[in-house]
């Protein structure tokens, strides 16, 4: 979010808020600093009270989903319908699970992977798209993106994965992945897998709504997304983890994405089980 957008909502949170809730934003950055804990800041700001509830904030919405229309695009098969696997014991069974064969995965299994991570299932009564994981204020956040890295019938490269087409574009070709693996802290699992998806955050979409809480409501977007990956990845019987760890201006860069505006947030390596 825009620096001076921040602290003018800031301002407007102070200046609207009652004196008891001015003291507790106070004390709290106090506490914060006398911690010398920065995080605290932010939750205190991001709080809602009885007081205090963001509705009233400039609403602006990029149209909930990136697209690259100039970019080569690749379409998808149609996703699965039916998993054959029960969601009790998918559940059950679900781990995080980081070691991959070399066979390659199909792009049926790709296809199924991104439409049940963050494909559109219908619309929202003001016509907006509905997601498969659920979004603050329905305003959908996550973006993702694939590294192909040996997928049949789909050559090496980066590609983002635009919902509304069920659609992949191409943003570069080539094999990325000993680079995502060096930006991830050496994790070997990342280029040993068949494909990694990147999910990222455009956390405009969501504070164009809440303003500071976004931080917070765009995250836990994200872990829906994330859960349905291991979700998905569990019923088709293929291996995934969830990788926090990795330097984000380089995964940025890596997408070509500008990190204030898009942070990336989770990457996931997916492959066969060995
Ligand atoms: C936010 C988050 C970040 C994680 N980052 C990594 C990571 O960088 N590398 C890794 O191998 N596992 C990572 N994990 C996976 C955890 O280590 C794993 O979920 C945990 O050990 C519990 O195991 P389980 O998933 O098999 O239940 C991460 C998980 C989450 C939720």
């Amino acid at each position: 979010m825009n620096i001076e957008r921040t602290f003018d909502l800031l301002k407007k949170i102070l200046e609207d808020s009652s004196d008891d809730l001015r003291r507790f934003f106070y004390e709290g950055v106090k506490r914060s600093y006398e911690k010398k804990d920065l995080t605290m800041i932010y939750h205190y700001i991001s709080m809602l009270s009885p007081d205090y509830y963001g509705t009233d904030l400039f609403y602006t919405s990029d149209g909930y989903y990136k697209s690259y229309p100039n970019n080569p695009r690749i379409s998808l098969p149609k996703p699965l319908e039916k998993a054959g696997t029960d969601l009790f014991e998918v559940i059950r069974s679900r781990k995080s699970r980081r070691r991959y064969s070399r066979k390659p995965l199909t792009l049926d299994e790709i296809s199924t992977l991104l439409y049940y991570t963050v494909g559109i299932t219908g619309r929202t009564w003001w016509g907006g798209p509905k997601r498969v994981y659920p979004s603050a204020g329905a305003l959908q956040p996550v973006e993702a993106y694939l590294v192909a890295l040996n997928i049949k019938d789909l050559s090496q490269g980066i590609y983002h994965y635009n919902p509304g087409e069920h659609v992949l574009e191409r943003l570069k070709e080539g094999d990325y992945g000993k680079i995502l693996e060096k930006i991830a802290l050496d994790q070997e699992h990342v280029s040993e897998a068949s494909a990694n998806i990147i999910l990222t955050i455009v956390y405009q979409r969501t504070a164009s709504k809440y303003g500071l809480r976004a931080y917070k409501y765009a995250l836990l977007d994200t872990g829906f997304a994330g859960q349905n990956i291991y979700l998905v990845a569990e019923a088709l019987g293929l291996a995934t983890v969830a990788v926090g760890a990795f330097y984000d201006k380089e995964l940025c860069r890596l997408l070509e994405i500008d990190c204030e505006e898009e942070m990336p947030a989770l990457i996931f390596p997916i492959g066969r089980r060995s």
